[in-house]
């Protein structure tokens, strides 16, 4: 991954009102018209919901809990991500053209923006949801360190747009409702990081009865014990360390960073905490989806 001809930090761009990183959005047309494929398998969240344990995860139990073979290359690669593109770097939609079967595919689209042809195609899909607060700490984060992204700005400004909306791929309200409606319907598994941090074993559990591989106990137990945060974090092939510092530094902050649920305490004041209680309330008091902000 070279990334030439890269602007650091550019303005995001919208997509018919989503926000996107501007490269992104100059790539939407060929996200649109990806031809999804009857055995794809869709990994769908909100960006810092646990996007990289869930591909980690799939990615073990597809290789039947491999470790090795699921060291063959980095994340992004064995689980491309649909809508990426920047300049100089292979696009999601060009890996994807060359991916043999099956493909695990990554995508953070709100549930209207997916490309018509994974529900035609009847794909199966995961989703991973995480508690609002835990997204805009990890979220405020990586923006820094990922440079594709505008400047975050303070704390404040920053969680400001988030609850707004104002952050690329929208809304995180709408992106977790959206999901968990759509969910009625299609083949979606829906789960939660809060979950996966309490009972691993049990998430994943469900994760390959969903994908129909019955593993037995030991692979289940090697499985979790290699998609733990301590692991994930040393293995090159799964915390991004391959990427380079010009599009993400983790000297700023490790993509792995802390891996938990409840760190927003540590960063939202109690004014910030009040007022994001008080418009979380209107945003989400109509859905039967419920959220747990620390385990
Ligand atoms: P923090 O910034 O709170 O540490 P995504 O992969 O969707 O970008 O999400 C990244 C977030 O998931 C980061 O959260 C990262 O540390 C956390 N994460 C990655 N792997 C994890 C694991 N195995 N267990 C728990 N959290 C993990």
């Amino acid at each position: 991954m070279e990334g030439k001809g890269l602007t650091p930090r550019p303005e995001l761009k919208c997509v018919r009102g989503l926000p996107l990183i501007k490269y992104f959005a100059e790539n939407w047309e060929q996200v649109e018209k990806f031809q999804a494929r009857p055995d794809d398998l869709l990994i769908s969240t909100y960006p810092k919901a646990g996007t990289t344990w869930i591909s980690e995860i799939v990615d073990q139990i597809l290789n039947d809990g491999d470790i090795e073979k699921s060291k063959r290359d980095a994340i992004f690669i064995r689980v491309p991500f649909l809508e990426f593109a920047v300049p100089g770097v292979l696009k999601g939609t060009e890996q994807l053209a060359a991916m043999p079967p099956p493909r695990v595919i990554k995508t953070h689209l709100p549930v209207e923006f997916l490309p018509q042809s994974f529900w035609d195609k009847n794909c199966k899909m995961i989703y991973v949801a995480r508690n609002a607060k835990d997204v805009a700490v990890s979220y405020y984060h990586f923006y820094q360190m990922a440079k594709v992204h505008p400047d975050p700005g303070t704390w404040e400004e920053f969680l400001q747009k988030y609850m707004d909306g104002k952050v690329s791929f929208g809304s995180w309200y709408d992106h977790v409702k959206g999901w968990w409606e759509k969910k009625k319907d299609y083949r979606i598994l829906y789960l939660f990081y809060e979950d996966m941090k309490e009972n691993p074993k049990h998430e994943i559990q469900k994760v390959m009865k969903f994908m129909e591989k019955d593993l037995g106990e030991e692979v289940l137990e090697r499985i979790v014990r290699h998609t733990s945060f301590q692991v994930m974090k040393e293995n090159s092939m799964a915390n991004y360390g391959t990427i380079p510092t010009s599009i993400m530094d983790h000297s700023i902050s490790p993509f792995m960073r802390k891996g938990i649920a409840g760190d927003w305490k540590n960063h939202f004041t109690v004014a910030q905490n009040e007022a994001f209680d008080a418009d979380y309330a209107k945003k989400m008091g109509q859905t039967s989806l419920r959220f747990r902000t620390e385990v």
